[in-house]
């Protein structure tokens, strides 16, 4: 794994940039995208780029279940705030929140990924060591699937709602074994809550207890974190 560590977001957000621009100049035609507070800076750094995308497919890491496309919390919301109204991408994927049927839409979903390999994915990593909604015990095999959200998931994301009881449940989360299979990832990890998770992806064993730490067998692994995050390694 190689470790990038910089004095802040902002900072993370042009390393995490630069790395980007090089594989869509060798060629990445699919990106893997993640949600929550951390990528908000590499996404405004992708934004005021000139970088062309309109050849690229994005596929994203997860959706809430039980939340529209307009709901202001759902991941369809952020992306379109954070990315997609500012660049055009050739198409665009992620989890239907609303999907009637379950089981149908996760075979979509792992359907998508099968015609369109990752070449570079972005995560952010949990406090517990969830990447997408993977939280501690999910399989290293698992493909995409309705997960339910840990109550310290639910703690952290209720940040972003207005009371805890609005926070859903559940979600549909790529699989660990989906992230796995992207020729390269890129992991960032802001602030002081991520310490003992980061350390524990990059010196720990490898556990399902920690689903990050299955990244220690991934080839192409780069970990950009702040001075805080980046502690205890
Ligand atoms: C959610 C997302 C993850 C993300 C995590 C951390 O649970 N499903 O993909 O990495 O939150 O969020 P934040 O970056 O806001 O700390």
């Amino acid at each position: 794994m190689e470790i990038i560590k910089v004095v802040n977001p902002q900072m993370g957000g042009k390393k995490a940039f630069e790395l980007f621009k090089a594989s869509i100049e060798s060629g990445a035609k699919t990106i893997g995208l993640a949600t929550g507070s951390t990528p908000i800076s590499f996404y405004e750094e992708v934004v005021h780029s000139d970088i062309d995308l309109t050849d690229v497919t994005s596929v994203n890491l997860d959706e809430y279940v039980g939340l529209s496309r307009e709901n202001k919390q759902s991941y369809a919301y952020f992306m379109n705030e954070q990315l997609f109204k500012y660049k055009k991408l050739k198409a665009s994927f992620l989890p239907n929140g609303l999907a009637s049927n379950i089981d149908e839409e996760i075979s979509r979903y792992n359907d998508i990924l099968t015609c369109h390999p990752i070449d570079f994915q972005i995560l952010g990593i949990g406090s517990n060591g969830h990447i997408g909604f993977n939280e501690p015990g999910t399989s290293f095999e698992s493909t995409t699937q309705l997960v339910k959200l840990a109550p310290s998931t639910i703690e952290a994301n209720a940040r972003f709602f207005g009371t805890i009881d609005e926070v859903p449940t559940e979600a549909i989360s790529m699989g660990i074994a989906n992230i796995m299979a992207a020729k390269r990832i890129v992991l960032l990890a802001y602030g002081e809550s991520k310490a003992e998770a980061i350390y524990n992806t990059v010196h720990g064993s490898v556990t399902e207890q920690v689903p990050a730490s299955i990244l220690q067998r991934h080839p192409n692994v780069t970990i950009i974190v702040d001075e805080s995050a980046g502690k205890l390694i």
